[in-house]
């Protein structure tokens, strides 16, 4: 797979064409910055042709797939013109700032048959699947509660993530991740139950949030995020004779073994599990999907809009505190 790179951003740079680079399938031919100077660097060191804005790369036959970490208020723009240029597009989370913005970028890619990807790498980690596993199997009883949390320490002053023009705010940013994890764990037709948001009124951003929501079977999942806290990623669930936890469970780096605890009324068990390198996953079952064309495709999509018509759901109902 042939892949441009539409803007030579900081996770671009950290994380995802070095780990491009361990993908055998996969060959970087483009690489696009508002910046001429910046595409070089970047072409010099990861591969491809360097360009000077971003148009140019959606007219190269040499590329069949873009990814796109352009800040989130610019994702819908170009994610919607590469699709329209018969690419398909790994693009980082979210998809788009607006539910009505992601519906019309899956319903392009369903119409071309083309592969459309948010980049949540967390969902590449096979941690979740032993949690399911052991959920499914009774290990905790009935389900009564997902908790999920994602927050990380504030940013710096200039971050796009304090730009509300750029589609910034803690929701879009990190709320997102325990959203998608309440999708994954509990499954679809979350109904949203209440939420706040603590709002930074000169910057016009939310640096907070908590969201209640119920699953169609009664499950109640708990969900808290910002850029305003110590670091801390993980969630427990909660069922009707005992608790489970992960810690690390959205960012775990490459090596790290996850450790996965279970606590009954008189016992508690702690599981190691196997390191993944989920950044390099997320990439290389992108790949694999525009070269297959994998037929579990309508599922990414459909999770796509379901995350997409929760933050909305959430920005529309939460109680707004002053920060
Ligand atoms: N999956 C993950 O784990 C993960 C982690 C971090 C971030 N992300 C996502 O990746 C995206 C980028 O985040 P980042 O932290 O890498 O951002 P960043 O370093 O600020 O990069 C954004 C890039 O967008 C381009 N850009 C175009 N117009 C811009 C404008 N008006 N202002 C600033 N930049 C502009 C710039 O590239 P050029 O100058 O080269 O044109 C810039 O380097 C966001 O959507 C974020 O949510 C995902």
């Amino acid at each position: 797979m042939r892949l441009g790179v539409l803007g030579c951003s900081a996770i671009a740079r950290r994380r995802t064409l070095p780990a491009a680079a361990e993908i055998p399938e996969l060959e970087i031919t483009a690489v696009a910055s508002r910046d001429a100077a910046k595409a070089a660097e970047f072409a010099d060191r990861f591969g491809g042709t360097a360009t000077t804005g971003y148009a140019a790369l959606l007219d190269d036959p040499e590329v069949d797939a873009v990814y796109l970490s352009l800040p989130t208020a610019l994702h819908h723009e170009w994610a919607l013109r590469a699709l329209r240029a018969g690419k398909h597009v790994l693009c980082e989370k979210p998809l788009t700032d607006r539910a009505d913005r992601t519906r019309e970028l899956t319903a392009l890619a369903r119409e071309r048959n083309l592969v459309l990807r948010e980049n949540f790498a967390f969902l590449h980690h096979p941690q979740h699947r032993t949690v399911a596993d052991l959920v499914a199997d009774g290990r905790i009883g009935a389900l009564r509660t997902f908790t999920a949390t994602f927050g990380i320490p504030p940013l710096p002053d200039s971050d796009i993530r304090y730009d509300a023009a750029l589609g910034g705010g803690a929701l879009l940013d990190v709320g997102v991740y325990p959203i998608r994890a309440a999708q994954l764990l509990l499954g679809p037709g979350l109904a949203l139950s209440g939420a706040v948001l603590r709002v930074d009124e000169r910057r016009g951003v939310d640096l907070a949030g908590h969201a209640l929501l119920v699953s169609p079977d009664g499950v109640f999942a708990d969900l808290e995020f910002g850029f305003q806290h110590g670091y801390r990623s993980r969630y427990g669930l909660w069922g009707a004779t005992g608790a489970l936890g992960l810690d690390r469970a959205f960012t775990p780096p490459a090596e790290h073994r996850p450790l996965l605890r279970v606590d009954e009324q008189d016992h508690a068990e702690e599981f190691v599990l196997a390191a993944a390198h989920q950044f390099r996953d997320s990439i290389a079952a992108f790949a694999r999907a525009v070269l297959d064309r994998a037929p579990d495709e309508p599922a990414w999509l459909d999770a796509a809009e379901e995350t997409a018509r929760l933050v909305e759901q959430v920005r529309a109902a939460a109680v707004r505190v002053p920060a």
